[in-house]
């Protein structure tokens, strides 16, 4: 049947054969009968004119469906086409409720779907483009400062200081971007581990003891010692709660805390890591999880990071089949994430 349909062509063709096909034989049957003289010549006369009349309409009811068929599908030929050749403000439109309204409703969510991506890598090229570009500027300064022997003993050592502090947040912008668009592509080529999660946490923790000492912010792990230990890649599963950690000492003032717990929760491992600090304003809260987002005042966001520590913990973690999730952002900020346990 389909060689046939390949062959015929176009659907207004498909349809003026099909309709041939119920025609053709009555009256093909109606000259034999005639001619074999089964019923008198009145009587085929009359017969034929039925069948002709009956054909007809046949014939203009199946034109009229199908003209409508064909508008609708070629509503949607034109529409694709504008997208393929780079049109996005399109919405396909047909006339009936059938199939053909459902692959049409398909195109348009696909196109909707095609626009957001495309508005999203924009926004990230800009993004970048604009954190890229303001340690450089600096990094420029301090060189020709440096080179053109403006500067000289202390200060001259105290711009190259700065120089580092620029390329370390540089480098260290450009390795999350890699991560977040190698999670993205789905290209996860690390193993999977069983982690002790005390062990790793204890580590991060003293790792990150230096910073907070010098913001006045104590931090503890409160691990159970029996806890079972997590199926997860250390290094990734270290750098979420490194993130973590870093941002809950970032917002929390002096004399805070910060606390990391951490609790078996059906099959999984919850993980806690608990501030004092200012929380997230209720505005902010759904979009600290998006690449880029910096929440609160201006002057905060400058000395902050650039906005990459929540969106690459939450990729981490979903690599892992877990999920991560503000539970309290009005009292101080926790963040929780789960993975998987051990086998
Ligand atoms: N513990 C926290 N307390 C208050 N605000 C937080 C906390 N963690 C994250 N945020 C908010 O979420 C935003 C995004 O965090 P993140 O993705 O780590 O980016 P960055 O730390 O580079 O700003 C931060 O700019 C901050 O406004
Ligand atoms: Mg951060």
């Amino acid at each position: 049947m389909n060689a046939v349909r390949a062959r015929i062509g176009s659907l207004a063709r498909q349809f003026a054969l099909a309709v041939a096909i119920v025609v053709a034989p009555v009256l093909v049957a109606l000259v034999v009968i005639a001619v074999l003289m089964v019923v008198s010549n009145h009587q085929a006369v009359l017969v034929a004119v039925i069948v002709v009349v009956a054909g007809a309409v046949a014939i203009a009811v199946a034109r009229l469906l199908a003209r409508g068929i064909l508008r609708d599908v070629h509503a949607i030929r034109d529409g694709l086409g504008a997208v393929s050749r780079g049109q996005r403000e399109v919405v396909i439109e047909t006339s009936a409720r059938d199939e053909l309204s459902e692959l049409a409703g398909a195109a348009n969510a696909m196109i909707e779907r095609l626009c957001d991506e495309e508005k999203a890598r924009r926004d990230l090229v800009a993004a970048v483009s604009h954190d890229l570009r303001t340690p450089i500027t600096s990094l420029r300064l301090l060189a020709e400062a440096v080179g053109d022997d403006i500067v000289t003993g202390e200060t001259r050592r105290a711009y190259i200081e700065r120089m580092t502090t620029h390329i370390d947040a540089l480098s260290a912008l450009i390795d999350d971007l890699f991560e977040l668009s190698r999670l993205e592509a789905g290209d996860i080529g690390w193993s999977l581990e069983r982690v002790p999660l005390a062990e790793l946490v204890g580590e991060t923790v003293e790792a990150m003891r230096v910073q907070a000492e010098v913001k006045g912010v104590a931090v503890l792990a409160e691990l159970p010692e029996s806890l079972a230990p997590a199926r997860a890649n250390p290094e990734k599963l270290q750098r979420v709660l490194f993130n973590l950690i870093q941002n809950a000492i970032r917002h929390t003032p002096a004399d805070g805390s910060v606390v990391v717990r951490a609790q078996p929760a059906d099959g999984r491992i919850v993980v806690e890591v608990q501030d004092t600090g200012v929380g997230i304003a209720p505005e902010e809260r759904d979009h600290v999880f998006i690449a880029f987002y910096r929440g609160g005042t201006d002057a905060a966001r400058t000395s902050a990071g650039a906005g990459l520590g929540l969106a690459v913990s939450r990729a981490i973690v979903e690599a892992h089949g877990g999920e991560i999730w503000l539970a309290d952002a009005a009292h101080g900020t926790r963040v929780r994430f789960s993975v998987p346990v051990a086998a």
